[in-house]
């Protein structure tokens, strides 16, 4: 199976964490997002430790809310100890009402507003992640109003291409995020950060992408060095001791059985050991490391159930199964193509497979989960499981053509909750006056 909490029951049903999905889709409806919240919390335990043990005191994770965010995953994020990256006014007015402690958060975007920078001081958010000499400047300004000195990490680009796909491809000179080490912008940063009253500069953020496999730890060790001489650099032109060091987010998840799987502590102990190396090498003491992961923590903790509706069969051309959601609750494929493994829930193993496309209820032709899939005698009624689902795509669902949000479904090793209720008509008329 790709992840281990999947397994088939007697009945030949597909169960996720424990239990049977066809009876989880009969008691909530479909469609219905799962997470195995066990998975969320063992996921943030092993980068803690792992993080702690080889890359020295004080290196910790920084979960990256974009990946899933409501309240709940903010409360399991507070309950595990760990720290959060934030986006927006609305990921940290979800954070602030799960009661998520602020000064463990990290405040990132490459165009924060005014609004959004006046909010995020007066809710305390713990380090800004600045993005650009526009946004230094203008946090220094509103910080200095409210009379608060902001802690700021320095987002800087180091150069580097993590051959990811282009979505999410953000380390490179030409990247709308940071500002590049290359061509001198980013010492420039450093001097002008360190001449504002108002800011406190603490150290240095990159992330060059997501969905990074780095079987030959190229990406990261490259990164690495980039960043800890311009560190190196930066701290010996200017007499200062800055010692944090945040690499971002991506280490890669397996959607389908021909993705690698990545065994994450001993990446990190392979790179926290280059870093301490490459430190050594510098003569410099090792930083405090940060990592921002947010699919490697919840991708696999997630599944999207379905109900089959209409199945349209075109002799000499295609097969099509269709279901009861579609791009508004997973765009993932519309958008980048992204592989994922499904199965016919109801029955999943069996001689008899239909050859089909997988596709939503959207008007659009574009609107696949996934073509070209093998689906064991699909029949109406029946409930498809997509897995792998549990980064960006509750977070990406839309209410195109006013489809309502599915609910989120918490599987817990006692029990099970909503964390997230089901849009109701009622909701997606909400905002219209
Ligand atoms: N840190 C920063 C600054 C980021 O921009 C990101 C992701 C992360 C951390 C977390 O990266 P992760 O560990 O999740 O790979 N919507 C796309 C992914 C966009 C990623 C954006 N930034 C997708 O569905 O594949």
């Amino acid at each position: 199976m790709i992840c281990p909490n999947i397994t088939v029951n007697e009945k030949n049903h597909l169960c996720f964490a424990g239990r049977d999905t066809t009876q989880l889709a009969e008691k909530y409806s479909t469609p219905l997002y799962l997470y195995d919240e066990q998975l969320i919390r063992q996921k943030c335990r092993m980068y803690k430790k792992a993080m702690a043990e080889y890359m020295g005191a004080g290196s910790r994770p920084v979960y990256a809310g974009k990946a899933a965010c409501f309240k709940h995953m903010y409360e399991i994020m507070g309950q595990e100890d760990m720290c959060v990256d934030l986006v927006s006014s609305g990921e940290i007015y979800t954070a602030m009402k799960a009661g998520f402690p602020m000064e463990r958060a990290f405040f990132h975007g490459n165009n924060k507003t005014d609004g959004d920078i006046a909010y995020a001081i007066d809710c305390g958010v713990g380090h800004f992640v600045v993005d650009s000499f526009d946004e230094l400047y203008a946090l220094d300004a509103i910080a200095k109003e409210k009379g608060v000195v902001q802690k700021v990490l320095l987002r800087v680009t180091p150069g580097i291409d993590p051959h990811t796909y282009e979505a999410v491809n953000t380390g490179k000179v030409d990247s709308k995020f940071g500002v590049a080490i290359e061509t001198g912008q980013a010492a420039e940063f450093c001097k002008a950060a360190l001449e504002l009253s108002n800011i406190s500069l603490q150290g240095w953020h990159c992330h060059v992408g997501s969905q990074v496999f780095d079987e030959d730890h190229s990406v990261y060790h490259d990164t690495a060095e980039i960043m800890l001489s311009f560190m190196k650099e930066m701290n010996e032109k200017h007499g200062l001791s800055l010692n944090v060091l945040n690499i971002g987010g991506g280490y890669g998840v397996r959607y389908v059985n021909s993705d690698p799987a990545i065994d994450i502590p001993q990446n990190i102990k392979t790179l926290g050991d280059f870093i301490k190396e490459y430190c050594e090498k510098l003569a410099m003491p090792a930083p405090i490391i940060l990592m921002e992961p947010g699919r490697s923590i919840v991708a696999d903790a997630g599944m999207t159930l379905y109900t089959v509706g209409t199945i349209k069969k075109i002799p000499g051309y295609k097969n099509y199964v269709s279901i009861d959601g579609g791009m508004t609750d997973n765009p993932r494929y519309a958008l980048y193509g992204s592989k994922y493994t499904v199965f016919n829930a109801s029955r999943v193993e069996s001689e008899d497979k239909l050859r089909c496309d997988l596709v939503g209820r959207c008007c659009e032709s574009d609107d696949v989960i996934q073509p070209d899939v093998s689906l064991t005698a699909p029949g109406r009624g029946d409930v498809v499981a997509v897995c792998t689902t549990g980064a960006y795509n509750y977070s990406m669902s839309s209410n195109y053509n006013r489809v309502g949000r599915p609910a989120v479904l918490m599987l817990t090793e006692t029990g099970e909750h909503i964390a997230v209720r089901r849009e109701t008509l009622e909701d997606i008329l909400s905002c219209d006056m």
